[in-house]
């Protein structure tokens, strides 16, 4: 990808967090905010970041392309953490069933959800999951996603995972966004193992996830731990054989009943625990402990009318909280950022600050890159994203409503909303 020299002057303010790990408890609040500020990138890296007045005085503008964003705020670009954007065919019947009554797991037990997607994923050619997640990809980017994860687990065969993972590959290389690799080969039992879920366990460990991690097709394993579908022990064992080889862990975890998904990730040391609706308390002290950040995703407890977990309580527990879309084709078929913010900040008590730290340096780390992505900091990769209004305090303000006008990739402008 393209690596630019840029100068973005005259910011009415730069607001970010600080740091290269996640941001625990109450110092998520905590954001640097300089007044009437200067972005300096070379090759796609910060260079400088500072006041105006300090800044131009150092540097000879004509050595690089320069954006005046006076009356604009400038954010580090988002990082949607955790997201299913791989995927073919759609299932908006389903939704309507939900409308009418109809809950997700009853749904997916009559032989719909995960397995109608599975269906639609194994029938897409590789070239139409590029074409399509190329798409999504490109609704991100004007979202001021700089950064996504995405995850296999609509294949539930060799063939079809692989193709998922390769398909993300492939957008990673050509596509400006930055896409981290989860394998999901444990989102559910497919059809053709029903009611053999230990074989189909075997099968994953012995011949898909070795491939995966041999061939370095995914940086994380993923399981869906729920009930009904991989229990607490079936989830260790997979995710105990993943670490072997190598792998970090995430966790679909507490989502519709509260199971001891968040204790399992702590237990394991896993880099995120997500969803966590029905996290236990002692879940939520174990996560805090153990350092493993709480990945919240309110567009899915939203869609599925279900509570939103207890991101406040998390926070004041000493939890590192992120939020991310959860993007997929059922249970939340949404990538708004505005939405997520919304719901995050009205329902879900998180501050504006609180929310813009769980979206940048928090989501970074949930996939394992707050080392080099989250903030606008020297030595971070320049991604940024310039908001249409002077203060980040617009973002749910201006509710559902996206204000991103411009997205910056490696110092190069990618996306403009004008
Ligand atoms: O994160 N809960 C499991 N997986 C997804 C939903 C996948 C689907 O419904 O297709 C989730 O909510
Ligand atoms: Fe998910």
């Amino acid at each position: 990808m393209l690596k630019g020299n840029l100068i973005v002057k005259n910011a009415a303010e730069i607001v970010t967090p600080l740091g290269s790990k996640a941001s625990f408890g109450k110092e998520m609040g905590n954001l640097n905010i300089i007044k009437n500020g200067t972005v300096v990138i070379r090759n796609g890296i910060i260079e400088k970041v500072g006041t105006t007045e300090e800044i131009l005085n150092a540097y000879n503008e004509e050595d690089f392309q320069v954006i005046d964003a006076e009356g604009k705020a400038i954010l580090p670009g988002f990082v949607d953490s955790h997201t299913h954007f791989v995927f073919g065919g759609y299932r908006a019947e389903e939704f309507s069933w939900r409308l009418s009554g109809v809950s997700y797991m009853e749904i997916m037990n009559r032989g719909g959800g995960i397995v109608n997607s599975v269906r639609g994923t194994r029938d897409a050619s590789e070239e139409e999951l590029y074409n399509l997640g190329k798409e999504r990809l490109n609704s991100m980017l004007s979202f001021g996603v700089t950064t996504v994860e995405g995850k296999s687990g609509y294949g539930l065969d060799l063939d079809t995972e692989l193709k998922q993972l390769k398909v993300m590959d492939k957008l990673n290389e050509e596509h400006p966004v930055d896409i981290c690799k989860t394998f999901l080969g444990a989102h559910a039992v497919p059809a053709e193992y029903k009611g053999r879920t230990q074989e189909y366990i075997d099968f994953m460990l012995e011949e898909v996830l070795p491939k995966v991690a041999k061939e370095n097709l995914a940086d994380f394993c993923d399981v869906f731990c729920e009930k009904g579908v991989f229990s607490v022990e079936e989830s260790r064992e997979i995710l105990l054989k993943a670490k072997e080889l190598g792998m970090k862990l995430k966790l679909h975890a507490d989502e519709i009943v509260q199971l001891g998904g968040a204790e399992l990730a702590a237990e394991l040391g896993a880099v995120s625990a997500d969803h966590l609706l029905h996290a236990s308390d002692k879940g939520i002290e174990d996560m805090a402990k153990a350092g493993v950040v709480s990945t919240l995703l309110p567009t899915t407890a939203f869609c599925l009318k279900e509570p939103y977990a207890r991101g406040r309580f998390m926070i004041d527990n000493g939890c590192a909280v992120a939020l991310a879309t959860d993007f997929n084709p059922g249970s939340g078929f949404t990538n708004s950022i505005p939405l997520m913010f919304a719901l995050a900040t009205i329902y879900m008590n998180m501050s504006i600050e609180e929310a813009i730290t769980a979206m940048t340096l928090n989501g970074a780390a949930a996939i394992g890159r707050a080392d080099s992505i989250g903030s606008i900091e020297e030595g971070k990769k320049a991604d940024l994203v310039i908001l249409k209004y002077p203060s980040y305090k617009f973002l749910p303000y201006h509710t559902g409503v996206n204000i991103v006008e411009k997205t910056i990739k490696d110092g190069v402008v990618v996306m403009s909303n004008q």
